[in-house]
């Protein structure tokens, strides 16, 4: 447990118990506290400050509770209310401050309920405050640096939002370069494990006999070479969040393994009977078809299950190609002004190119290609002509067979209407052009209504 609240945190306390304000000068050092003895000074705080997060001692605001609970509603969305009270007069407490206090805490409590309690309503005021971003219909477009304004891509953003929540285990699928690492990172700091470590690993990237003893540590002794001991990735990230990138690349054994952790929250070093517990919360991600494979038997489907509590899956970006205007603007924005340049931007055609082109590498490869285009250009605006030709070529392709998009009768009426120009209207010469009697091409006219009928 981390002894600590959000930094950015404003509290207003309204509570004079001397026990109390020790603990609040404690254990609250980070945050930006207002500490009031009375209701009346509160009150005048609130007018002209912003408080996240109001702790009021229930002997102190008594009397005047309407008057607190109308400021209260007044700013629901981005105010919560935390009530102390003594066990006796709790359930009265809790009875009279019903559907106005967010939560309520015990006289005495300790430094850890303090920042549980909190830590736990500061959450649910930016879930609450998220959620009015996304059911007003407000596409949010950078969510914690995860752009998107589709459909796909909100509804990938609320389910962050969920996550972060809870402590439950996330299964991240998608391509290549969709952003699994960034969603994976939005969960973590976005949770009350936030201030605990985020551990990466890429299973893929270590090789299979290391992979083991990085990640659970051994001690002096377990192998040949083991000359002293060294703890592994579950230790280091006590309390906070592992994220297993290309989960499905861990041996049989490493499987079991993880499958204690998950079920038990216990592991073993290499080389030592000794039991050590592990709090902390497993992310796994992959760009291949986990269900898949486990159905083929080459990952454990007992694994899996645990594994796949909150499944995300993260669309490829030619699905959602709605999002391309406003990642290419990030990211020139983004490369601009890593390398000291004045804004550079990119013509219709540009973007148009980039929309139709079908990004095998997702949104890796979008990147790179900003980056290396603000890297090498010395124009203010990039046009089609600017571009790798491969994706100049999407867009040619399409406009050369744009001709596709058409149904047959509007090219036999296109084509029709190309001949009777040549002709200059007439429909006898046209008629013997097309290899058609006069009468067929008089019905046709009629029929796609180029002549009346009459
Ligand atoms: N929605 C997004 N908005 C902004 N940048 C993004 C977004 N998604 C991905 N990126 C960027 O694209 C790159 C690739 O993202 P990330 O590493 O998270 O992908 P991945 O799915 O984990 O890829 P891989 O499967 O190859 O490991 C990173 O530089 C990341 O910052
Ligand atoms: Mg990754």
């Amino acid at each position: 447990m981390d002894f600590k609240v959000h930094d950015d945190l404003s509290l207003l306390i309204i509570d004079d118990e001397e026990k109390n304000q020790n603990l609040y000068k404690k254990y609250l050092i980070n945050s930006n506290i207002c500490n009031v003895f009375s209701l009346k000074k509160g009150i005048e705080k609130l007018r002209d400050n912003h408080f996240d997060i109001i702790i009021a001692d229930v002997n102190k605001i008594n009397g005047e509770m309407d008057y607190l609970s109308e400021i209260i509603s007044d700013k629901k969305k981005s105010i919560e209310l935390i009530i102390l009270s003594d066990y006796k007069s709790m359930e009265k407490t809790m009875e009279l401050f019903n559907g106005i206090a967010e939560d309520f805490l015990i006289k005495p409590f300790n430094g850890e309920t303090l920042i549980s309690i909190i830590n736990r309503t500061y959450l649910k005021l930016v879930h609450k405050k998220e959620k009015d971003n996304l059911f007003n219909n407000r596409p949010i477009n950078n969510f914690y640096g995860l752009i998107g304004q589709s459909k796909r891509m909100q509804y990938v953003f609320n389910e962050i939002v969920k996550a972060a929540a809870t402590s439950a285990n996330v299964l991240i699928t998608g391509e290549s370069g969709t952003g699994k690492e960034l969603v994976a990172r939005a969960i973590h700091y976005n949770s009350l494990r936030s201030k605990a470590p985020f551990i990466t690993v890429n299973c893929a990237g270590i090789p299979e006999s290391l992979l083991e003893s990085e990640l659970f540590g051994y001690v002096k002794g377990a192998f040949t070479g083991a000359h002293s001991s060294r703890i592994g990735f579950f230790y280091t990230a006590q309390n906070g969040t592992i994220f297993l990138d290309e989960i499905t690349e861990i041996t049989p054994v490493i499987q079991v393994k993880l499958l204690r952790i998950v079920q038990n929250k216990e592991f073993y070093m290499l080389g030592s009977s000794e039991c050590q517990i592990a709090d902390v919360r497993i992310i796994t991600a992959s760009n291949k078809d986990v269900m898949e494979l486990t159905k083929k038997g080459f990952f454990r489907e007992d694994l899996y299950y645990r594994l796949n509590v909150i499944p995300i899956h993260l669309p490829p970006l030619r699905e959602r190609r709605e999002d391309i205007k406003i990642l290419t603007e990030y990211f020139s924005i983004k490369y601009c002004k890593e390398l000291n340049k004045n804004r550079i931007s990119f013509t219709d055609d540009a973007i148009q190119a980039f929309e139709l082109y079908s990004w095998p590498g997702n949104i890796r490869e979008l990147e790179n290609v900003i980056q290396r285009i603000i890297v090498m250009t010395d124009k203010e605006i990039i046009t089609l002509n600017d571009l790798p030709l491969l994706i100049q070529q999407s867009k040619k392709t399409v406009q050369e067979y744009s001709y596709i998009y058409k149904s047959l009768e509007q090219i036999e009426m296109e084509y029709i209407k190309t001949v009777l120009s040549y002709t200059k209207g007439n429909k006898t010469i046209a008629a013997k052009i097309l290899d058609i009697d006069r009468k067929t091409l008089w019905d046709k006219l009629r029929k796609l209504g180029q002549i009346n009928s009459n």
